[in-house]
């Protein structure tokens, strides 16, 4: 009996020392050391024995059984070990070879821009409002003292859907909703938004552009605080050596209105070909709230008065940017988009 144990013993190991893979040492496992195995088996048979030979067979089993289990959890461990190595040589990394890219798409400068432009109203504690963009020619003119006549109207022909709907030629009309919604209360917004206008496309001119309109309603508020605003506004988007100046202007919904003019920053102000040899350059027009617009819209022009201002957003976008042609921001050209890529 004990000599069956051996040899079982012994083919279970040179069975063990063969196998090569885990799915071979499994069935190794079985064949050797489950219950209906040979030496399992011989268990069965111990109670035929006296008590002392019960003992040694029942040893030599179990030592048995331990040896073998030794033996597999040994050659489990080698296989494993092995198929890591195998795996690691496999999957070998090669720094050296060119990376792969996740592609990262570019916003158009347009946004950029429209973007910087309202961080830097909202930092100074503007609202931001919009308003439609077909609008009727009520918001668009008549509220911005702008009568059916009146020459001003020449420059800002549009697409009109009937006699009194058109395509808003300016952010200006949302003055007019944001001042009738506050009801006489103090206001401070920038309206950013499309605007559409009868024009020629040419490198400075599209039938369609972005405005940022500026409005800020309150008693005591004076050209001095439009002049300061726009100050930070210049400081902080062509960078803090910027001086701005006034010159006279006129809107029909401004009195007195004023076209503002920035240091010319590729220069410092001494003259180039950006500022056509000025040390200026034209940024926005503005002025301060005709009264006439704000008794139409419902306040007190004895009591509040107001400032307002329009950016062109390509005209920004064009200066800090140096392009040189508004009709890049439409194309989707990605050579051009790409360049703003924020990294
Ligand atoms: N709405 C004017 C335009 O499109 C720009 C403008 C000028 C807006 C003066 C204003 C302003 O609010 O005060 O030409």
């Amino acid at each position: 009996m004990i000599d069956h144990i051996q040899s079982i013993l012994q083919q279970g190991l040179k069975a063990i020392e063969e196998a090569t893979d885990l799915t071979q040492l499994q069935e190794v496992k079985n064949q050797y050391l489950a219950k209906k195995s040979a030496l399992m088996g011989i268990f069965s048979q111990l109670k035929d024995l006296d008590a002392e030979k019960k003992k040694q067979v029942g040893f030599e089993i179990n030592a048995a059984r331990d040896q073998l289990t030794l033996a597999l959890e040994t050659k489990q461990k080698t296989i494993e070990t092995l198929v890591m190595q195998a795996k690691l040589k496999e999957e070998v990394i090669d720094i050296s070879q060119p990376a792969t890219h996740a592609y990262q798409g570019s916003v158009n400068p347009f946004f950029l821009i429209e973007q910087t432009i309202t961080d830097i109203f909202v930092s100074m504690g503007y609202q931001v409002a919009e308003g439609p963009e077909i609008e009727s020619d009520h918001y668009n003119f008549e509220l911005l003292n702008i009568p059916k006549d009146h020459p001003a109207r020449e420059m800002q022909d549009s697409l009109y859907f009937d006699e009194n709907t058109l395509l808003r030629t300016h952010t200006s009309p949302v003055q007019a909703r944001v001042m009738q919604a506050s009801q006489g209360k103090p206001i401070q917004v920038i309206c950013p938004g499309k605007v559409y206008r009868r024009d020629e496309d040419d490198a400075t001119h599209s039938h369609q552009f972005g405005q940022v309109e500026g409005l800020v309603v309150a008693e005591g508020i004076n050209l001095g605080h439009l002049k300061q605003t726009l100050q930070a506004f210049a400081k902080k988007m062509f960078g803090e050596k910027r001086e701005i100046r006034l010159r006279p202007s006129f809107f029909p919904f401004t009195e007195p209105s004023v076209e503002i003019d920035v240091s010319c920053f590729e220069c410092g102000g001494k003259g180039c070909n950006l500022c056509k040899h000025t040390g200026w350059i034209e940024i926005l027009g503005g002025g301060m709230v005709h009264p006439k617009v704000l008794t139409m819209n419902g306040y007190d022009a004895k009591k509040m008065t107001g400032f307002a201002f329009g950016i062109g957003i390509e005209r920004v976008a064009m200066l800090r940017y140096g392009i040189d042609d508004i009709r890049r921001f439409y194309q989707n050209d990605l050579r051009f988009i790409q360049q703003f890529n924020r990294k």
